[in-house]
Order: structure tokens, then sequence, then C-alpha cells
């Protein structure tokens, strides 16, 4: 048996760097007032309809879709924010405190072409922000963004940040947009032609390089933004310069989900081929109230988790992996016994120690010890047990000592924790 197609088991030796990833985000969102959310993986469908739009490639061809027995159709989900804001009203959080932070980590499910960092099941580490309409908000999430990556110890990442407007602004782009597609119609693949009608801000992110070519010079939503988005985006980019974020403006930064509005970013990286986007978020007023709630600002952005590691490891080879402190070679069945409680008290002293229960040659055991690269072996055979001492070598400087039976356990958290 296999894993299906664009899933993939993660082993235990590439799970160190996925946690140093995990301890450093959550270390700085608690930093930054970021409250943990865990939100189901299988939500109705129509929840990710409405929010991420019925006119995007996650819905129209990404989303993993089923009817359960009773017929409810449900879909895995293939981002966190749609659950993060349904939790948001469910609750009504917004009644007690209408400013709260989020973030979650957790597998999302997206049916794209697997290839190099592009997974059917892949992770994200989702950050949201409700009830602040501030440009500050936006700033400081990529303030944040970038102080994560730098502590992970990562170059070469640029945030390219653009403005998507507001439904004030929305009308005059769309229809220097539509004026535009209408003179490409014919240089443009039959996804775009579809969507011109439904959904034109969509034909900016279609992949086809004749679309590509014939679009490089549409209008931009920057060019079109009202006043108040243009203060918005001018305090963003005058606060990342304050703060000595690198960033570069990147008119052609659509997105590919609709609930966008004002401020959109992407962290690229040029080191994973194709997929250059490491992060994206964004601004999202008008969700909220899209989804039932009341009328409320919003702000987030997600990692691509599997990415990140991804990077990382081109960087970071040797993550450090928990070492194994002492390995408890026991010789016989009364050994054996000993050799058990020891163990389980030091485990459950914070001492991580090893035995063979296989009942092997002391030179087998030896040699597994060194596979395992214990720091110690303590040796207890019928001989020691006899005469209440056992041996404790140390691996690196095979130096050996004698220790008493009766204060075994103290001792040896002495020495193997020093
Ligand atoms: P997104 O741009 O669709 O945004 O995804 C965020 C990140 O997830 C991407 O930049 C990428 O690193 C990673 N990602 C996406 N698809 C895949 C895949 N198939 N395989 C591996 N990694 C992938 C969102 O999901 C928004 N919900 C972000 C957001 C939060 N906006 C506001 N709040």
């Amino acid at each position: 048996m296999q894993t299906i197609r664009g899933f993939r088991d993660i082993l235990p030796e590439h799970i160190p760097l996925w946690q140093k990833v995990e301890k450093e985000a959550i270390f700085l969102f608690e930093s930054f007032g970021f409250k943990e959310i865990r939100i189901p993986v299988l939500e109705k469908t129509e929840l990710f309809a409405r929010s991420i739009g019925e006119v995007t490639d996650i819905v129209e061809k990404e989303m993993y879709t089923f009817a359960d027995r009773k017929g409810a159709k449900l879909t895995l989900r293939p981002e966190a924010t749609a659950s993060i804001v349904r939790s948001y009203i469910q609750h009504k959080m917004y009644a007690t405190d209408p400013v709260r932070k989020f973030f979650m980590i957790g597998p999302m499910f997206r049916r794209e072409r697997p290839q190099k960092g592009r997974y059917r099941q892949f992770y994200q580490i989702d950050a949201e922000v409700f009830g602040i309409e501030s440009a500050f908000i936006d700033s400081q999430l990529i303030f944040l963004l970038n102080e994560l990556f730098k502590r992970l110890g990562l170059t070469g990442l640029s945030a390219h940040i653009n403005s998507l407007g507001c439904p004030d602004c929305r009308p005059s782009f769309q229809k220097a947009l539509l004026n535009f597609i209408e003179s490409k119609k014919d240089k443009l693949c039959e996804n775009c032609i579809r969507r011109m009608d439904k959904n034109p801000l969509r034909i900016l992110d279609c992949k086809v390089t004749g679309c590509k070519e014939a679009l490089a010079d549409a209008p931009a939503t920057l060019d079109h933004l009202c006043n108040v988005c243009d203060d918005h985006f001018n305090t963003v980019k005058t606060t990342l310069e304050q703060q000595k974020v690198d960033f570069i403006v990147d008119k052609s930064l659509v997105r590919g989900l609709d609930y966008y509005t004002r401020t959109a970013w992407e962290i690229q990286t040029t080191s994973l081929g194709a997929q250059s986007a490491v992060a994206g978020g964004g601004r999202y007023d008008g969700l909220v109230k899209e989804l039932g709630g009341p009328q409320t600002p919003a702000i987030g952005f997600a990692i691509g988790f599997d990415r990140l590691v991804e990077v990382m490891e081109q960087v970071d080879k040797s993550p450090g992996t928990n070492p194994l402190n002492l390995f408890i070679i026991s010789l016989g069945d009364k050994a054996m016994k000993k050799g058990y409680h020891w163990s389980c008290e030091l485990n459950q002293l914070g001492v991580y120690t090893e035995m063979d229960y296989r009942g092997k040659s002391m030179k087998a055991l030896m040699k597994r010890a060194n596979k395992l690269g214990a720091q110690y072996v303590l040796i207890a055979g019928e001989n020691e047990l006899a005469e209440h001492a056992v041996i404790l070598r140390n691996m690196n400087t095979k130096e050996q000592v004698s220790l008493a039976v009766e204060t075994l356990v103290p001792e040896l958290i002495k020495i193997v924790k020093k």
C-alpha cells in the first residue's frame, strides 16, 4: 500500500526542523498576543465557496468535496481563514471583544498538480486578526513574518506587497480592466474568457503563458485606489520603511482568493523553482459581514509550512535531535527487571534512556548503543548485581566508573545530565 498522489509521510528524521519552526512561530505569535485556535478539517462546502469565491481555481478545481452518507456537501479545508471567520461569527466573539488574534497550525487540502513545494495535503501556519482597521496592523503582520524568517536563519526572501482597494475603488478598476481584457480577448485562454463576466480579477492570476504575456500591461488596482485606500497603503509602506523591513511594491500581485481588500502580500523565494510563495496574506474587511457577522475589519496570512521547511533544509542541514543520554545493557532476567524499572524512572525524570528487551549478547548490545549514539552505557549483569554495583561507561571518553545500586538513579542523573 502506498500513500495517495500528493500526500506524503513526514518521517521522523525531518521532524526536528518542523518542530523548530513550530516552536519559534508559537513563541513569536504569543509575544504578539495571538491565541491558538483549533478548527475542524471538514466544513460545509458552502463556507469555502462563499468566502474564497465560486470563480477561483481553489473552488472550481482544487477542493476535495464529497457528499456524506446523508448527502451533506462537505469539503476538506483548503485554507484556514474561512473557518476562523466562521468560528468568530458562530461563537459571537465580536460581542465580548471584537479585537481578536488567532493562530493555527495544521493540514490543508488542495487537489493541485503535485511537484516540489506543492502537495495535495500541505500544512499552513496561519494567523488572523479581527477588529482592527489601522494600517499599523498590516505592517505589524509583515514585520512579524519578517522577524520569524530572520530567527529561522532565512535570507533571500522578499516581501511583495500590493493594495487591492476596497468596494469604493473596485468599480473604476474593474471597468478599466474589462476594457483592457476586451482588447486582448483573442489572446486569452478559454478559462479567462469564461471568467471575464464572472470574475475579471481572477484573469490576472492565470498561469497560462500566453495569457500572462497578453496581460503584462493590464491596469493595476494600485492606479485606481480611492484616497482612503491610498492613505492606508502609504502608512503600511512608511511604517515598514521605518522598521527596516524590505519590501517590493508589486502591482501585479492579486492573490488567488476573492476575499481580499486593500493590503495583500506574499513572501517569495527563488530557491523552490516554480513554487515561489512561502507565505501569503492580506486584509479582508468584508468577509465577516459577508458570512453573516457584523461589519468587522480583518487581516491575516498563512505560511506554507512544507515550503518553509524545504527552504530551511537548504541552509539548516543538521537540526538538533534529542540525543540518547543512556543505554542500559541488562544481561539476564534479574538484570532485565531491574533495568526496566531504572529506565522508566529515568525517563520519568527527563533522562532519555533506552534498553533492549530481546536478550541479546553484550557485544550485540554495545553495537546497538553505538548505533543509537548513546552518551553513556550502563552495564548490569548477574555479577554486578550480586556485588550491588553496576558499571557506567562514558561512550565518548571510554572511561568507566562503578555505581552503587542503592543510589543509582540520583547518581546517574548527576553524571548524565551534567
Ligand atoms: P494561499 O496563498 O492560498 O493563502 O496559501 C498560503 C501559502 O500556503 C502559500 O503561500 C504557500 O506557501 C502555501 N501553499 C498553498 N498551496 C500549497 C500546496 N498545494 N502545497 C504546498 N504549499 C501550499 C491562503 O491560504 C490564505 N488563507 C492566507 C490568508 C490568511 N489570508 C488571510 N489570512
